[in-house]
């Protein structure tokens, strides 16, 4: 409607007052409704609707009007609405709805997470997510790939890594007890100890050993007491996982999907892009274009050592081959190269059970994508396809060898080459909008102490 210049045509519009201004005889309304970061003006004649009738027409408030479609003569906006009737369908006191005036901090929103996509910012974050999570599920249609769901209840813990969340329905403050006085869990309700997943993996590999190319697309929730600007403890993460694939195609996928989803965002949240980028983050369009337009630095882990200890830096954490990289490290290999790095070969100590093993005995073919701004953006590897080989590794690591039999079972029966990887969906979208906390990008964080709303 905003660019139609179909003047004179009688229109119907519902949305939330962003503003109200005028004089004593009318009345500007900058309506918006969700659809787009811009608002659409109406224009009111305070004689034709009284100044009693249009007291309730304030800041929150949510309306619906009819009217017809004209020329604006204001700057700002090249279409308005000479409005005829305004219906309120919910008022919203001046007194007590907190976002009256314009420029609350970041901060101050996250406290009233259930009022915050009506502000400019949370309307363009939430529709760039939306266009993300579209463009994801489109970009491995596009390429063959199956969408598998993957289930949020395990019980198993997938990688051996992270706390987890325990689902449960025994009763806490009776629970069944071992003689030994430990916690029954057959008499659970999975017959079982049971948390939430942490990744979707495993069951993602038992998918492409079937259907070659595969991906998930679900929550995660890790419960490490992590509190920092790049760490949820629910957070979404795409996993695909493909037969026949070596860590460089591995590699050579996880780039071409960085690179279509940045060029997807460019495309299609364009507005929504331009005001985050006006408002918050004036490099923001810059990095996005050259990052496009790149193409990713690839290198080993002790390759990357090398780079750290030649930098001649003080890091807080020394870089000593054996150690895992600390965000100091990540952001200066990001400076170095002066775009994403793709490390690999990591030191198998600081990496999970089912990488692939090099011959070096050493290193396993694991790989991680760093991006400036933002750090680790994915995780992933090539996986051990050799059951002799990936026993040895779990017994050697004392995982629970019980809980991965139907893991172990695939390496039995018809095992292949196969790799895939994790990106953390939020740290994606942390990237394309130029937030700074991975709390203002998801509808409704979860951190420690924090599952309000
Ligand atoms: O590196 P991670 O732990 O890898 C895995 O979970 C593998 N199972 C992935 C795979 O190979 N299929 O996590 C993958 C990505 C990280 O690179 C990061 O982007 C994101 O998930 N991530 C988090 N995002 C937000 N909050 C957290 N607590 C996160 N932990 C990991
Ligand atoms: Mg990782």
């Amino acid at each position: 409607m905003l660019r139609s210049t179909d003047f004179g045509k009688e229109v119907c519009v519902k949305g939330w007052v962003r503003t109200k201004r005028g004089n004593k005889n009318v009345a500007f309304i900058a309506l918006n409704d969700g659809s787009i970061i811009h608002n659409i003006q109406l224009v009111a004649d305070v004689a034709v609707f009284g100044e009693e009738a249009l007291k309730p027409v304030t800041t929150g408030a949510c309306i619906a009007a009819t009217g017809t479609l004209v020329k604006s003569q204001g700057q700002g906006q090249t279409v308005e609405i000479q409005a005829k009737t305004i219906e309120v369908y919910g008022t919203a006191d001046a007194e007590t709805f907190p976002l009256q005036k314009k420029g609350h901090t970041l901060e101050f929103l996250r406290e009233i997470a259930h009022l915050r996509p009506r502000t400019n910012t949370f309307g363009a974050v939430l529709r760039i997510r939306h266009h993300m999570a579209y463009a994801v599920h489109k970009f491995f249609n596009d390429k063959g790939f199956f969408c598998l769901h993957s289930p949020i209840i395990t019980g198993s813990d997938a990688e051996g890594a992270g706390e987890m969340f325990r689902v449960t329905t025994l009763d806490m403050k009776n629970p069944p007890k071992n003689p030994d006085g430990s916690i029954n869990y057959k008499e659970d309700f999975f017959g079982k100890e049971s948390n939430l997943t942490v990744s979707g993996q495993l069951e993602a590999e038992l998918g492409a050993l079937a259907l070659g190319l595969v991906y998930t697309f679900g929550p995660t929730f890790r419960a490490e007491n992590s509190n920092t600007p790049r760490h949820l403890a629910e957070f979404w993460m795409i996993e695909p996982e493909m037969a026949f694939y070596d860590i460089k195609d591995n590699m050579d996928l996880a780039e071409e999907m960085l690179k279509y989803l940045i060029r997807y965002a460019l495309e299609h949240c364009k507005d929504d892009l331009e005001f985050l980028n006006n408002m918050y983050d004036k490099e923001l369009l810059n990095r996005l274009n050259s990052i496009a337009a790149s193409s990713f630095q690839r290198l080993t882990y002790t390759e990357a050592i090398e780079v750290l200890k030649a930098s001649g830096k003080k890091f807080e954490f020394k870089a000593e081959w054996g150690v895992d990289l600390q965000k100091e490290h990540e952001n200066h290999l990001v400076d170095h190269f002066k775009k994403p790095v793709i490390l690999t070969d990591y030191p198998k100590g600081i990496k999970a059970f089912y990488m692939k093993q090099n011959e070096d005995g050493k290193t396993v073919r694991a790989m991680d994508v760093l991006f400036p701004y933002v750090g680790e953006m994915i995780g992933g590897s090539q996986r051990e396809e050799n059951y002799d080989k990936l026993h040895a590794r779990i017994k050697e690591m004392g995982l629970h060898e019980e809980s991965l039999w139907w893991y172990l079972e695939t390496r039995k029966f018809g095992t292949c080459p196969h790799s895939g990887f994790g990106l953390g969906f939020e740290r994606l979208i942390l990237f394309m909008t130029g937030m700074t906390n991975v709390r203002d990008i998801i509808p409704f964080p979860r951190t420690p102490k924090n599952a309000e709303f």
